[in-house]
């Protein structure tokens, strides 16, 4: 069970983690800039007959849900085949998801058929909605994601902050997500701690920072060079 409470700007704030969900300021601008943003979406999909992006930390939806209105605004002819696989501990109940999107007009319409096929069973369930293929592995995503053998050309890293939610950024984990990254593929993500960074250049992405959003100073991007897989 997810445990959530919401605090006084109706932000779900996860009770086991003690960590909001998405950022208090705008959650949708950050998850556009870190993470769309950060893998260099929409344009990277454009022209691509395929396009798959994984999540760690699906929570409310939100950066699925911008992701499908960033493909839904690209144009058919450029538009990929778009797979999302995400993975998550703690599935929020309907009525907690359908509130942590209300804030969002511009989303209500997708957020309505999303509720719909929520919450999804544990393990792996699939999903056709919006035009893409949603996959959810509902569990400890330390244990679910090796059962995944399919690679991400993104990756979303979205854990809660990794004071408070080591697990999720342990360097065995970020080895599992780069190996599940096609060559020429990238993550983003919200945080810059040191630690996290050193996990993923020891896990063999190319990191780099980029400023964060909001109040915070960096944040990371990485990419699976493609000349290290000749090496
Ligand atoms: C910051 S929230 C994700 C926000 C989300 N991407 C969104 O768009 O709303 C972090 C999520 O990671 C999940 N989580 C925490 N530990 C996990 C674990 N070990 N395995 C899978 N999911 C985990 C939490 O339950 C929470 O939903």
């Amino acid at each position: 069970m997810a445990n959530v409470r919401w605090d006084e700007h109706d932000t779900p704030v996860s009770e086991h983690f003690d960590d909001p969900y998405y950022s208090r300021g705008d959650g949708q601008a950050e998850s556009r800039y870190v993470f769309l943003g950060g893998n260099d979406l929409p344009q990277k999909w454009q022209g691509r007959p395929n396009f798959t992006i994984a999540e760690l930390g699906f929570g409310t939806g939100l950066n699925f849900l911008e992701t499908v209105a960033a493909w839904q605004a690209t144009p058919e002819d450029l538009r990929p085949k778009l797979r999302y696989v995400s993975f998550e501990l703690y599935p929020l109940e309907r009525a907690e998801l359908e509130r942590a999107l209300r804030p969002w007009d511009d989303l209500k319409h997708l957020a309505s058929e999303l509720c719909v096929l929520w919450p999804p069973r544990p393990g792996w369930s699939t999903h056709h909605v919006l035009g893409v293929q949603l996959d959810i592995g509902v569990g400890d995503a330390a244990s679910i994601l090796p059962t995944w053998t399919g690679s991400a050309d993104a990756w979303y890293l979205d854990g809660f902050s990794p004071a408070k939610n080591p697990e999720l950024w342990q360097a065995e984990l970020m080895r599992d997500v780069f190996q599940r990254t096609v060559a020429g593929g990238t993550f983003a993500t919200f945080t810059a701690a040191g630690w996290v960074r050193r996990n993923l250049e020891a896990a063999g992405f190319d990191v780099g920072k980029m400023p964060g959003f909001g109040r915070k100073r960096e944040c990371l991007r990485g990419v699976r060079s493609v000349a290290s897989e000749s090496n």
